[in-house]
């Protein structure tokens, strides 16, 4: 894209940033040739130890063995707020701004620091110890970045299952973690609603009988089923026991937590996060891509069920002794105003969010922006999608009056941290385009057969050597960590993505190339959906993919083959829609559902998604090849059928 507009660096954020064009590149060769003495430095600069390492760098990603800093002594809740305490104790350390406008809170390093410790010393009364899986399940308010590092400080490894996922995706996650113990709360609030949290928890638990301790943060005081024994009030819990705890020392390479994904095949996977080489991507990427300056504000728009939540709301922000905007509504409530509102409120500097709010916002018009004053803001950021320049060139004009840089961050739940991104002082912006790696992370292209590819070009994203906050494995299924990232091109780790490398080396990412979509933001795997599509008596056959859609990016199309002799009706739709929110969540709902007598497959019977893909994206006049399909007319009825629906 040789004709792609370019915004250099402002030379008002050039001369305090940390890190300019100079430093990048010189940096960056550093981390590449010398991995060893680069890590070390950046591990004693940006973490604190309780005992030194014996190695840094053990990158063998041929057996998916990767280890960083091994045999080092520390603790993450440590790092996040003990060590902050005596410089900065009285400093916010969270801002919760809640859904209703009139609903904020304070908490300082101490608070937060106390309230850690006695969620901690709560959970070990109830025998949680070193180790064990604890389930989140709560909506975004403080005690969910309490109860994340209270697992931290006792070294128990917590597993969020985001607040909008259904009962049965809830009761999957805690029965592959083995979780004894689930933190919820009574009910969640989000854009003036309320959201059955507990209610949700109780149906997930009827089949999940190991699990002894359900604590329960009261959030709005609705009506609730108690079981005596299992059930534990977290207000009731916390003033039980003592305001001290040490932290437990923990080994380098012991987990932090799981999070649950969706991948292009079977049931979401439990992506496993080490302690140290974890925090220290969060951190760094944190201070480098958005520029953090001491006392600065800093806002991520995602919800703590989601990694960037993880890593941008509580463990890179607070390792670095920040001040991190907790919010629990909705951009459009009460009105499309709420981020800039909140933004002019709270003096915001950074603001971090995903593409799909942005167009959503945009479609309201440019009024609800430009009547809030926003003059706070300095960097702009977006992930988890691709941005249209569309929406980039909105967002810098309108939202960030042309002052602030975008950093448009690509990363992955799997990456723990951002790998490829501007940083604000050092690189010149391209609408679009993720720009350049982080430091020590090697990317290439390659073709389908693995081969590497130079220059100018497009191909499939690996990454050539570990990095620090890369994910160690799939909880309790090594052999699928290995499957899923390491094996199709052995010695890189493969991104699923697909990307473009254009003549300056910048990288534009131009979406998956496996059955993953991206809803929202959102990651989904179509085999997900179509699982819970089949579980319906009148569905013989389904097959979902992805198409281009305005505000989500892509939408869920489903194509759907009935029983014989089944009549298909919008009511039939209607229960499938509920059946796929009931099974996964509300944001799994098909967009589009179409009856399918038949779907294109090859001889060997195997769905070609190629096709399909194009007539859900109205794309006729590319289909490509049809003739390997054992019934070419298929096609046909399908595009028939589509025009009629
Ligand atoms: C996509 C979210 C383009 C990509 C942090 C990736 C992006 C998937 C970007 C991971 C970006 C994320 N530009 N695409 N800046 N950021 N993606 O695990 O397809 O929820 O593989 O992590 O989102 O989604 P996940």
């Amino acid at each position: 894209m040789s004709n792609a507009k370019v915004y250099p660096v402002p030379d008002d954020i050039r001369k305090n940033a940390h890190i300019t064009k100079e430093t990048y590149q010189e940096m960056y060769q550093r981390s590449l040739d010398d991995p060893e003495g680069f890590w070390g430095e950046q591990a004693e600069k940006f973490l604190d130890w309780f005992s030194k390492w014996d190695k840094v760098y053990h990158s063998d990603l041929k057996n998916g063995d990767i280890r960083f800093f091994e045999g080092g002594k520390m603790n993450v809740a440590h790092n996040c707020l003990d060590r902050h305490l005596e410089k900065r104790g009285d400093q916010t350390a969270i801002i919760w701004e809640g859904d209703d406008p009139n609903n904020s809170e304070h908490i300082t390093y101490k608070d937060l620091h106390e309230r850690v410790c006695r969620l901690a010393n709560a959970m070990k009364a109830r025998g949680v110890k070193k180790g064990d899986r604890v389930c989140i399940y709560l909506p975004m308010i403080p005690e969910a970045a309490v109860a994340m590092l209270a697992c931290a400080r006792i070294g128990a490894i917590h597993s969020i299952v985001f607040g909008g996922f259904s009962p049965d995706a809830l009761k999957d996650r805690i029965q592959n973690a083995d979780c004894e113990t689930v933190i919820t709360a009574d009910e969640g609030v989000r854009g003036g609603r309320n959201v059955a949290l507990k209610s949700n928890a109780d149906k997930a638990l009827e089949s999940c009988p190991d699990v002894k301790n359900v604590f329960v943060v009261k959030r709005t005081g609705g009506d609730i089923d108690w079981k005596d024994g299992r059930d534990i009030w977290y207000h009731e819990a916390v003033a039980d026991v003592s305001a001290d705890c040490p932290a437990e020392q923990m080994d380098s390479e012991d987990p932090l937590f799981i999070l649950y994904t969706s991948g292009s095949t079977g049931k979401p996977k439990g992506v496993q996060h080490c302690s140290a080489g974890y925090l220290l991507g969060a951190a760094m990427t944190h201070k480098y891509v958005f520029d953090y300056q001491e006392g600065e504000v800093y806002w991520c728009t995602a919800d703590v069920g989601w990694v960037t939540g993880h890593s941008y709301i509580v463990y890179g922000p607070l390792a670095n002794g920040a001040t991190t905007l907790m919010f629990e509504g909705v951009p459009t409530y009460p009105d499309a105003s709420r981020c800039w509102d909140v933004v002019d409120k709270h003096n915001v500097s950074i603001f971090y969010t995903a593409p799909t709010a942005l167009r959503a916002l945009m479609g309201q018009g440019d009024e609800y922006v430009t009547k809030t004053s926003r003059k706070s803001l300095r960097i702009l950021g977006t992930v988890g999608e691709p941005i249209n320049p569309e929406a980039w060139e909105w967002y810098y004009k309108v939202v960030g009056d042309s002052r602030c840089p975008i950093v448009d961050t690509w990363w992955q739940t799997e990456t723990g941290s951002i790998l490829i991104a501007p940083l604000p002082g050092a690189t010149d912006l391209k609408p679009g385009s993720a720009t350049l790696p982080f430091f020590g992370v090697e990317p290439a292209l390659v073709d389908a057969e693995g081969k590497e590819l130079e220059g100018a070009c497009d191909g499939n994203l690996v990454i050539k050597r570990a990095w620090p906050s890369m994910m160690r494995t799939v909880y309790g299924d090594h052999k699928r960590f290995m499957e899923t990232y390491l094996s199709a091109y052995p010695g890189m780790y493969f991104t699923g993505d697909g990307a473009r490398r254009d003549e300056d080396g910048y990288y534009w990412i131009t979406g998956r190339v496996d059955d993953v979509i991206n809803v929202s933001g959102h990651r989904m795997g179509t085999a997900e959906v179509e699982s819970a599509l089949v579980l319906h008596d009148s569905v013989a056959e389904a097959a979902v993919v992805g198409y281009p859609h305005d505000i989500k990016g892509q939408g869920i199309y489903a194509y759907v083959t009935l029983m014989a002799g089944v009549e298909p009706t919008d009511e039939l739709k209607k229960e499938l829609v509920k059946l796929v929110s009931n099974e996964i969540g509300p944001i799994a709902k098909p967009d589009v559902i179409q009856w399918a007598p038949g779907l294109p497959k090859t001889r060997s019977g195997k769905i070609m998604r190629r096709i399909l893909r194009k007539v859900a994206a109205n794309e006729l006049d590319s289909l490509g090849d049809t003739s390997t399909l054992a019934d070419p007319t298929v096609v046909d009825n399908l595009i028939e059928d589509r025009e009629t629906k």
